[in-house]
């Protein structure tokens, strides 16, 4: 952790080896992913990989996902399986990660796994992503780069908004092109849905064969589940109404599809584009300090993730939550 300004680097050749240095040191690095921004870290490294958790006062028994430069280099953390190889072969790199049994001889920091038998594994697709893991040549632990329960970030500004004065650098590649978290498979079982995201389920359940299936959520379910689950996350810091037809007063109203609006996810009602934009929008309603209404979204493909990022920034908060 670090209370200096973070540097900004360039995706270009000298900030990406300057980024991989600082991994090598143990320090937290913010890098662009075609999600979201990464807060990533050497996951080898215990007491990197306790910084990442400090840095975002994310609780300890929430786990990280490690992140690596191909598929063979995923391989050797972990215990692969038929249904792993065909996701991987159709999906990786992209906006998949995969749960699987860890295996033995991993050598990655027990903070990552949050002590469970399983790793949660990403081969990210952005070539900046891939330049960095290339040359760091090493696992990178990373949660999206946002104090935890807060939005994802998608540009570099909104990392340092969020996490400025908490990490060693940034490494800004402009905006993220599917705008949100990677689709989460569990494959310790049958395959299961841990969490909708960039790879919509309809392209998985065409892989599989046959659709995943869904796991409950932690208010019915005390087993494994993603912390992305929990009811109320990704949330601003204003209230949040999802499936509005119109604004009330005093509501700023996100729209989709042709309508008036203050801000509008798609005008053209194109998921792809409502995801991409979702989070820059929910950051910039936010900062207005206003009650935020949503328009209706479908719920097909890359509307599916949407509308679970929009219920759990709607859902009642704990009343506890440290303010960002
Ligand atoms: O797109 C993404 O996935 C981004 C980029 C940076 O890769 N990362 C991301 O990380 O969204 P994070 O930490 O914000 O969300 C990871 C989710 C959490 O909900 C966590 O609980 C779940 O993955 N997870 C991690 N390891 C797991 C495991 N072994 N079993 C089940 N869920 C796991
Ligand atoms: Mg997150």
């Amino acid at each position: 952790m670090t209370n200096s300004l973070p540097l900004t680097l360039q995706a270009d050749a000298p900030g990406i080896a300057e980024a991989a240095a600082l991994f090598g040191a143990g320090q937290l690095v913010a890098f662009p992913t075609e999600t979201v921004y990464g807060l990533g870290a050497d996951a080898r490294n215990g007491e990197a990989v306790a910084a990442i958790y400090a840095a975002k006062g994310r609780p300890s028994f929430n786990p990280l996902i490690v992140h690596l430069p191909s598929v063979r280099a995923a391989q050797r953390y972990v215990i692969w399986t038929d249904d792993a190889d065909r996701l991987a072969q159709a999906f990786w790199p992209g906006p998949l990660t995969l749960v699987l049994p860890l295996r033995d001889g991993h050598g990655l920091s027990s903070l990552v796994t949050a002590g469970l038998s399983t790793l949660a594994l990403r081969v990210p697709e952005k070539t900046s992503a891939q330049a960095l893991l290339e040359a760091f040549g090493g696992p990178v632990a990373a949660p999206s780069a946002n104090p935890s329960g807060r939005i994802s970030p998608t540009t570099a500004q909104h990392v340092l908004d969020g996490l400025g004065n908490k990490i060693a650098a940034v490494l800004d590649d402009g905006p993220c092109s599917v705008g949100v978290e990677s689709t989460i498979i569990g494959l310790d079982g049958p395959p299961a849905l841990l969490r909708a995201g960039g790879l919509p389920l309809e392209a998985l359940e065409a892989a599989l064969g046959t659709p995943p299936e869904r796991t409950s959520t932690p208010e019915n379910h005390t087993d494994i589940t993603a912390p992305g689950q929990l009811q109320s996350h990704y949330a601003p810091t204003a209230p949040l109404r999802m499936n509005a037809d119109n604004p009330q007063p005093g509501e700023v109203f996100l729209g989709f599809g042709p309508m008036a609006c203050d801000e509008n996810l798609s005008e053209s009602g194109d998921l792809h584009e409502a995801a991409a934009r979702l989070f820059d929008l929910l950051h910039k309603l936010d900062a207005l300090g206003l009650p935020i209404a949503v328009a209706p979204v479908p719920t097909h493909g890359l509307g599916r993730a949407i509308n679970d990022r929009l219920a759990r920034a709607a859902a009642p908060r704990p009343e506890n939550r440290q303010p960002s």
